[in-house]
């Protein structure tokens, strides 16, 4: 499992601070993207090479080799830890982070540095750019004023002279480079959590931020353990036909369901069944009313409520996580399937997802074609108004492999076809 979290601010803001002292809490990998830059800015003082030269830049940055070891940086095996922080390479490292071959190395780099790890990230573009995907986003911020004053006090720890005026210039002018750059265009993630630092203590920031990653590392805790299915014994079995029986007769009360076709459904083989998606309830009719144990797919973020979790562990929903190539959900279901187990699916994706015009997805005819086994569609007519009554129709089951032609895009072709066949079993006279 990797776990991603990405700071991103201004500097002055106390991500460098906030950052160590997460890694350091969550043993978790530290990555200063700043002080990446900085070691590029570095080598080309040293090497003398002008900004503008594209040519030279691109072969420095094949051989530079930098390396974070804890709050230590390494330039070529080189310890400069202190030197990137030095006033030639502060007066020079904005301009050089917004050359866009560097920005593209360095953006790689600070991925493959993560590959797989728990890492924490601090920059400006972490959130937007090079982990859009991070588990936790965070963005600190505080007034110039404030941060010219840090940095004041901070210099004059460490013996370095310089006005509280001329850092506050510098921070501006820094802040203005930063944000209005081409590459790497410096704005805060609409997912991250803003967190104006300027009348907060460290401790405070710190304290924010333990809360914001421990509530986050337990929602992808249980979101994982969503994966593991719990053990079939006899129990859960119990557990499992009492709630199957208590709830499918609360259904039967509340709605007057009318099931037609189920003789449709293959005997003594795995299937899909296809339904059309326009309530929570649909999947509860095609789980509840029926004999057989059918086992829905539904996304992952479903684990996150404990009833749901429960009933999704009893019911051994396979998770999904959205927007992902989810190869363990894949997995579950290749399996599954090729236990004779039956799944249900839904094309839409979402509720009412052909009403909202979203692309048919094409996940279970894919299924279909790897397992080698039979989609049954079913149309839902009913509004779900309680006291109402639904009407599950399910249809002839489909052999995809009739549906497979020579287009490469006969995958999503033959989905569309299942989705009409829904679609009119939704509206069929039964
Ligand atoms: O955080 P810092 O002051 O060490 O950053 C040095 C410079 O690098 C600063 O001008 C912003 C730039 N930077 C960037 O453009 N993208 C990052 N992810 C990190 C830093």
């Amino acid at each position: 499992m990797s776990f991603i979290v990405a700071v991103d601010g201004p500097s002055g803001t106390g991500k460098g601070t906030i950052t160590k002292l997460v890694a350091e809490k969550f043993n978790f990998q530290y990555i200063d993207t700043g002080a990446m830059y900085r070691c590029v800015t570095l080598k080309l003082l040293n090497e003398k090479i002008d900004a503008n030269d594209t040519e030279k830049i691109e072969k420095i940055l094949k051989e530079i080799k930098i390396d974070l070891k804890g709050t230590s940086v390494f330039l070529d095996g080189k310890d400069v830890s202190k030197k990137i922080r030095e006033e030639d390479v502060n007066n020079n490292v904005s301009q050089i982070s917004h050359i866009p071959i560097v920005r593209t190395m360095m953006v790689e780099l600070q991925r493959r540095m993560s590959e797989g790890k728990n890492v924490i990230l601090d920059g400006r573009d972490i959130g937007t750019n090079v982990f859009p995907n991070a588990e936790v986003k965070i963005f600190l911020d505080a007034s110039v004023e404030e941060r010219a004053q840090r940095r004041y006090k901070q210099n004059q720890e460490n013996g370095i002279d310089i006005t509280l005026d001329e850092i506050k210039k510098n921070i501006e002018f820094r802040d203005n480079n930063d944000k209005n750059s081409k590459v790497g265009t410096f704005k805060m993630a609409e997912d991250a959590i803003y967190i104006d630092t300027t009348n907060l203590s460290i401790n405070q920031v710190k304290n924010k931020v333990f809360k914001i990653i421990k509530k986050k590392m337990k929602l992808v805790e249980k979101i994982e353990n969503a994966y593991k299915m719990t053990k079939d014994n006899a129990w859960k079995r119990f557990r499992h036909s009492f709630t199957k029986g208590f709830l499918g007769l609360l259904y039967r009360i509340v709605y007057r369901p009318k099931i037609v076709g189920v003789e449709n459904f293959p005997k003594d083989e795995g299937f899909i069944i296809c339904s059309k998606h326009i309530n929570y309830l649909d999947a509860a009719g095609i789980i509840l009313l029926n004999k057989p144990k059918i086992r829905f797919i539904a996304k992952a973020d479903l684990y996150r409520f404990w009833p749901l979790s429960y009933l999704g562990h009893l019911f051994d929903i396979i998770p999904i996580k959205r927007d992902s190539g989810d190869i363990n959900s894949v997995k579950m279901c290749l399996k599954a399937l090729k236990n004779k187990e039956i799944l249900g699916i839904f094309p839409e994706g979402t509720r009412k997802g052909l009403e909202k015009n979203m692309k048919v997805k094409n996940g279970a005819v894919f299924l279909a074609e790897k397992a080698k086994v039979k989609i049954v569609p079913v149309g839902i007519q009913g509004s779900f108004k309680p006291f109402t009554k639904i009407t599950f129709n399910y249809g002839k089951p489909i052999d995809v492999h009739s549906l497979k032609t020579d287009d490469p895009d006969w995958i999503d072709k033959a989905s569309e076809k299942i989705m009409d066949d829904i679609i009119m079993l939704t509206k069929e006279k039964v």
